[in-house]
């Protein structure tokens, strides 16, 4: 079985990314062959700032490694260092439909924000069909957000296979029903575009406030709240917290008593320890970046040479050769 996901280098990761999608695919390294890479061409089509693609390039690296990405099971890699997925790209992209890009909601959602759009927006799935395609990819551990990518990557093999025969691996979405919304500090998707995320290895006492910024409602701390199931904290602790925990204090939460602000101060304390490792092993591989790199370009060989058969696979079929 063949895994495969991408993560933007868009900014600094937060609990939605980890859960929702990195710890899955860090768990799916043991069950097959793993290819995980940093989307940096993705990131062009909304980061205008070429220092900045570089820095978060690396703590995207830095980021996947310290929580448990092991090179030496998954194939880590920067998309850019495999070019062969443009020239796929173009490929698929003279089989896609307009329509079918026009409905991405996504790209809706980013026009509604009031981004103004480029093509590589607008042609944004294409490049990841073909990232997910050039890999013989099977199964896209992914968040909900990014399921109908994965759609439309399945209708564009399925377009190619149909015109020019049996080419590509139809690839099937992963997504875990209890993280594949990861709410944020306001309750809408955790997303960085929304302002509302919760970092992985955020400073201490800004983390600590966004925590305590988390929204709540103004019922008393005594008032039973029988929809303690909803509250973010709540949510967002039975992520961090060993469950026994996040029940006793769902529990106390439901039956009144027990303050927003104690839940609150509850919810940090797990939420750092959590990643209490993870720090630790960031801040070893920070002070040794020259390893990072060799991850990376190992990483590359190695995804790059599957991508180059798939590809020939592609031009030949569709008569480039
Ligand atoms: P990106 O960088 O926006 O997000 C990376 C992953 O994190 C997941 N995610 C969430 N999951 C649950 N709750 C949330 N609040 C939350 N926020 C983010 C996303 O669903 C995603 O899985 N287009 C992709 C990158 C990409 C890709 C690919 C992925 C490029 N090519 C090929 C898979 C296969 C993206 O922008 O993800």
């Amino acid at each position: 079985m063949r895994i495969l996901s991408g993560i933007q280098p868009s900014g600094a990761l937060h609990l939605g990314n980890y859960f929702g999608m990195m710890k899955p695919a860090i768990e799916l390294q043991d069950k097959g062959e793993a290819l995980y890479f940093i989307a940096n061409y993705h990131s062009m089509t909304s980061l205008f700032d070429a220092e900045q693609r570089r820095r978060n390039t690396l703590d995207v690296a830095l980021d996947f490694l310290a929580c448990g990405l092991d090179p030496q099971k998954a194939i880590f890699f920067r998309q850019s260092d495999v070019p062969e997925v443009t020239e796929l790209a173009w490929i698929l992209t003279t089989l896609t439909p307009m329509g079918l890009l026009e409905r991405c909601t996504s790209y809706k959602d980013k026009i509604a924000k009031g981004i103004s759009p480029n093509h590589g927006l607008f042609a944004y799935p294409v490049l990841m069909a073909a990232d997910i395609l050039i890999y013989d990819s099977n199964v896209v551990p992914v968040g909900q957000d990014q399921k109908q990518h994965v759609e439309v990557t399945r209708d564009i093999a399925i377009k190619f296979n149909q015109q020019y025969g049996e080419t590509f691996v139809i690839p099937e979405p992963e997504i875990r029903g209890e993280v594949a919304r990861v709410p944020g500090t306001d309750g809408e998707k955790m997303s960085k575009s929304y302002g509302n995320t919760i970092e992985i290895f955020g400073d201490e006492k800004a983390m600590r406030k966004k925590v305590m910024s988390i929204v709540m409602d103004s019922r008393t701390p005594q008032e039973p709240k029988p929809d303690a199931d909803r509250n973010i904290a709540i949510q967002l602790l039975k992520l961090v917290a060993p469950a026994d925990v996040a029940n006793e204090t769902e529990a106390r939460l439901r039956a009144g008593g027990l303050g927003y602000g104690d839940l609150k101060k509850t919810l940090f304390e797990h939420y750092w320890n959590h990643f209490a490792d993870a720090r630790r092993k960031r801040a070893e591989l920070a002070a040794n970046l020259d390893y990072v790199e060799k991850v990376l370009a190992d990483g590359a060989a190695r995804a790059r040479a599957i991508a180059r058969t798939v590809l020939a696979r592609a031009r030949k079929a569709s008569g480039l050769e």
